[in-house]
């Protein structure tokens, strides 16, 4: 599809190839608006050696390694959620605010071993509305440029989220300052020596900006993640059932839902994770892309097609997720898609051997050199939060008039129509509503949490 006159969206397996696991390939000058006060993060370095650079030393804050060691810290977060949905007495609660609240919370601790509380107090809810105007901004921006010319930033660097936004990070990080490096094994322990930090101004330093995007890319996607989640078991019954008999049986206890080689055998529960993410994808948009200055004198071929040096391409990943190609019935939620014959989960990455349409077209993280570095923590943060939610709850869509929330309207125009698709919108990462669902303690099993 010719989105503008240089842009470019192709919905093909083969693109997402060429594109993304290309080496002449770069991110499009488009990400330069989201440059913080001009200072480049790993998100927006378009050149391949400064962002190796930045991976290098990012990446082993989130490996599996470090998220065994931060595993602890997650659970006594999943505690405070799963305490919470006990005190609401069955009253019906917004998957949206809590998740948020949660992941925002358990990114403040994986970054610097900070408190937010936000699950439990308001004090700093300010950051998620600060992060949801920036990526307002940012996606405006990269979908149409010309609006970056009206002067509206003089308005977006007034708001008072962003002012407080930025001193929460600047607190955060001086706070970890004063303590004890080795203290914490958090994102900071693992980033400090690498990472500039000596700017005359702190905040255009490599680490406040690189850390002002790890907090928002660890929080605002994960919690889309696990809302979309809650909402497709409570609207598909045979989903729920199957996957609440595969938690209880497998673990024996609530503690000991945990990584390790039983989780890894909830195959049920990491397809319906994937199909989630295929049907909502938490960053559903358009990853522009284009060709590097590097010149080798081949031509630039997208899916068959010669690309003009200087034009913007990409694959939109909510429509490739729900391309019938790839994907028979794109708009039903089907787990049983990603599971073999004999009921086994085929993991995405075992696209490598077993090579099938759904799995080649399957890229919530995206794919290649800029690929998502959060995933493993993305799939055990909301693997581990709708395990122990099952092993502790039973849950349903609420009664009355909230009940609806966060679905398409019936008679509505195009994809706003979809009464069974939970609805995202577009903002780099997404925001959402809902849905609103009731959670009933089973048995005495919740006396563990007390
Ligand atoms: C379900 C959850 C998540 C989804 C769907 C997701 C998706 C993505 C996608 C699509 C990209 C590529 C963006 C682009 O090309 O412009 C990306 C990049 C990135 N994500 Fe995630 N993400 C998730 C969770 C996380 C978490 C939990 C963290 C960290 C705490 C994280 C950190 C990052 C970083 C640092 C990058 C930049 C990587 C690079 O450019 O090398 N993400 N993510």
């Amino acid at each position: 599809m010719r989105y503008g006159p240089n842009r470019l969206i192709f919905n093909s397996a083969a693109a997402l190839r060429d594109i993304h696991q290309n080496p002449k390939v770069t991110k499009s000058r488009l990400y330069l608006f989201s440059l913080n006060d001009g200072v480049p993060f790993i998100f927006n370095s378009l050149d391949r050696i400064v962002h190796l650079r930045k991976r290098k030393i990012i990446g082993p804050a989130l490996s599996e390694r470090s998220m065994r060691l931060f595993e602890p810290t997650l659970a006594e977060q999943m505690d405070i959620f799963l305490k919470q949905l006990l005190a609401a007495h069955s009253s019906p609660i917004n998957l949206t605010e809590r998740c948020r609240r949660l992941a925002m919370d358990v990114v403040g601790h994986l970054a610097f071993g900070f408190p937010l509380d936000l699950q439990t107090k308001d004090e700093h809810y300010y950051v998620l509305s600060g992060f949801s105007i920036a990526n307002f901004r940012i996606n405006s921006y990269m979908n149409f440029p010309f609006l970056s010319k009206l002067g509206l930033d003089h308005l977006f660097n007034r708001s008072p989220f962003r002012r407080k936004l930025r001193s929460v990070v600047q607190k955060m990080i001086t706070t970890r300052l004063a303590q004890d490096r080795k203290e914490t094994p958090d994102f900071y322990s693992i980033v400090m020596d690498n990472l500039e930090t000596k700017s005359v101004n702190f905040q255009r330093s490599e680490l406040f900006t690189e850390s002002l995007f790890f907090i928002s890319a660890g929080g605002d996607t994960v919690s889309t993640a696990m809302a979309s989640l809650f909402f497709y078991l409570s609207r598909n019954k045979h989903c729920y059932n199957k996957l609440s008999n595969e938690i209880r049986t497998t673990f024996k206890s609530g503690n000991e839902i945990r990584s390790g080689p039983q989780l890894a055998r909830c195959g049920y529960l990491r397809a319906c994770i994937d199909e989630t993410l295929r049907m909502s994808p938490p960053i559903g948009g358009t990853l522009w892309r284009e060709q590097s200055n590097q010149e080798d004198g081949e031509p630039f071929v997208v899916d068959g097609h010669v690309i003009p040096r200087g034009t913007h391409v990409g694959v939109n990943i909510y429509s490739i997720h729900h391309n019938e190609k790839y994907f028979p019935e794109p708009f039903t939620f089907k787990p049983e898609r990603w599971l073999n014959r004999d009921g086994k989960q085929v993991a995405p990455e075992a696209a490598v051997v077993v090579p099938s349409d759904a799995q080649t077209a399957f890229t919530p993280f995206s794919v290649g050199a800029r690929s998502c570095v959060g995933k493993p923590m993305a799939y055990l943060e909301s693997s581990l939060l709708v395990a122990k939610t099952l092993w502790y709850f039973d849950f349903e869509k609420c009664r009355g008039s909230r009940s609806e929330i966060g679905s398409g309207k019936e008679g509505a125009r195009g994809g706003r129509g979809r009464v069974s698709e939970f609805q995202l919108y577009d903002v780099i990462t997404s925001r959402h509503d809902g849905p609103y669902l009731t959670f009933v303690p089973r048995g005495d099993y919740c006396e563990e949490l007390q």
